[in-house]
């Protein structure tokens, strides 16, 4: 039984704790409010949202009517520009206007590191591009540079049209959701170009069903129990590296002369000097997963952009038939004039007389800014504007906000491609980002775009059957809900 001194006891302890409870709770949110850093220095003005999640809900909730874009003027409004906020698990500052912007792009005095969340990082490996820095960030950034660019990307050409002719052959009398067809011929177009993997074949076909559910890890929480997005997409990934790796040793020995079924298939695999990279100043030699790894990375991060614009931009020419139109009487000239020639593929020089496509394609990377903004983390107390940004802080640069600025772009939420009939200034149009970052996929999605479009206007009327016409804007923009259309040839027309 209880006696009342007991009972009193057992109150003093309760009362002792509480105290311990609302100290320790007090504590927990100044620190949260501060984020750790006391009294040292509150940047600027803000909101860190909610303990832990921060502001990541309420960003991610950013889709259909209720634009990213919005979302930060509504911040900038309140608490002017380089306001904090709390995102990926990390406090952050917003990095806004122009200036701001190209600051975290150059990041001029090597103050900062990729912002790249932690699954990110976890499922494309430690050799991919995206968790590398300095020195070794350089050196694959410049083999990918210098392979995945233009004068390289030219002698795909023939084998894109192939893909691509294949892949449109059976859309006459079809209903469908042109997004997945798109999505899959694009994996199966960066299978081929990074490992020369032939696409008609059953291991490309595995490994794209295989990156569907790669691709959902990235932009989850870093969870790895069975059930969650992340514990499955790193298991797919397992399971793409080990299709993968054979193929790189197979290429790996082929260097040394041995004959190799993927790098004749490959022609000549552009990214030999892979196998020489060595890492931690030249300590570490890179094993066959690490080429894997880097070759992969841009397939994971990159696959499923393309898409995006083929779809966005047979989107926006629907819903305007006046420049549908139009760009459909600009293929059937350049497909007359190629008739004439005895040519049937599209060939890199053919993109210039594809002229208002081209504006079309630059016209929907502005309106629907596919990567609408990208992150660094600082790696020192960093001073800017008379602001500190404290060390461990994470920066988002949303270079959404430059393309939806009117002062740049009258009447910006309008789908207008006249506004490019003269090219993109680079310093205001930065779909691509720039700087020692800079996507080494612009021209690449830009062929394969403006190809893609080609050849579906050039063979196909439609009628939409079902369109959501929405899309989510954070971490990046993706088309969400039915859009089906239905599809007939129009060879018959010419
Ligand atoms: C609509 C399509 C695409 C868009 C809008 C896009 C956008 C971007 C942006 C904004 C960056 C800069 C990231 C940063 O500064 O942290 C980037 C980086 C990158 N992109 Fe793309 N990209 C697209 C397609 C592609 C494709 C098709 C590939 C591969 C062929 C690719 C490969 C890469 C790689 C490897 C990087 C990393 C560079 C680095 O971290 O050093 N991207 N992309
Ligand atoms: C990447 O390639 C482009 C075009 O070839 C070149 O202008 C640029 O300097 C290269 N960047 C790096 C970092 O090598
Ligand atoms: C378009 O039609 C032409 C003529 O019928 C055909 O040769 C070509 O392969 C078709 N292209 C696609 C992408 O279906």
């Amino acid at each position: 039984m209880w006696t009342e001194e007991s009972t009193n006891a057992v109150q003093k302890i309760v009362t002792t704790l509480s105290v311990f409870c609302i100290v320790f709770l007090i504590r927990a949110w100044w620190n949260w409010q501060t984020a750790g850093l006391g009294l040292k220095s509150i940047p600027s003005k803000g909101s860190l949202g909610w303990p832990i999640v921060g502001e990541s809900l309420s960003v991610r909730r950013c889709s259909g009517d209720i634009s990213f874009e919005g979302w930060l003027r509504e911040r900038i409004q309140k608490y002017g520009t380089m306001c904090k906020s709390h995102l990926f698990l990390k406090p952050s500052i917003l990095m806004t206007t122009t200036e701001e912007v190209k600051f975290v792009f150059d990041d001029p005095h090597k103050q900062m590191r990729n912002g790249a969340p932690e699954s990110l990082k976890r499922i494309f490996g430690s050799t991919s591009i995206f968790s590398l820095e300095g020195e070794d960030h350089r050196h694959v950034y410049k083999i990918l540079n210098d392979s995945i660019l233009m004068p390289e990307l030219k002698k795909k050409t023939a084998e894109f049209n192939r893909i691509m002719r294949h892949s449109l052959s059976s859309w006459d009398g079809q209903t469908l959701d042109i997004l997945k067809p798109m999505q899959t011929m694009i994996f199966k177009l960066m299978t081929f170009n990074f490992f020369g993997i032939p696409w008609e074949g059953e291991i490309a076909d595995r490994i794209a069903s295989l990156l569907y559910t790669v691709v959902l890890g990235p932009t989850s929480l870093p969870f790895y129990f069975p059930g969650t997005d992340f514990y499955k997409a790193m298991n797919a990934k397992t399971r793409v590296t080990e299709l993968v790796v054979p193929i790189i040793r197979e290429l790996r020995s082929a260097e040394t002369g041995r004959s190799s079924k993927y790098a004749r298939s490959a022609e000549k695999f552009p990214y030999q000097n892979l196998f020489n990279i060595k890492f931690n100043g030249g300590k570490e030699m890179i094993s066959d997963t690490g080429v894997c790894d880097i070759l992969l990375s841009p397939i994971l991060s990159g696959g499923q952009g393309p898409g995006t614009v083929v779809a966005l931009a047979i989107f926006h020419l629907t819903k305007n038939p006046s420049m549908l139109q139009k760009a459909q009487a600009e293929v059937d000239r350049v497909r007359k004039q190629k008739e004439e020639l005895g040519e049937a593929d599209l060939s890199v020089s053919d993109l210039k007389d594809l002229k208002y496509l081209t504006q079309v394609y630059n016209e929907v990377l502005r309106i629907s800014t596919i990567v609408p903004g990208v992150g660094r983390v600082a790696t020192t107390d960093i001073h800017f504007n008379g602001h500190v940004i404290p060390k461990g802080w994470f920066m988002l640069a949303p270079f959404v906000l430059i393309h939806m600025d009117p002062e740049l772009y009258p009447e910006p939420s309008k789908f207008n491609p006249d506004r490019f009939e003269t090219p993109p200034n680079p310093g205001k149009f930065l779909p691509f980002g720039r700087g020692y970052r800079h996507c080494v996929g612009r021209d690449f999605t830009k062929l394969v775009v403006v190809m893609t479009l080609y050849h579906i206007l050039s063979n196909f009327t439609w009628d939409v059957v079902s369109c959501s016409g929405k899309v989510q804007y954070v971490p990046f923009v993706k088309m969400i809900g039915d859009f089906q259309l239905s599809i007939k040839s129009r060879t018959h027309l010419l």
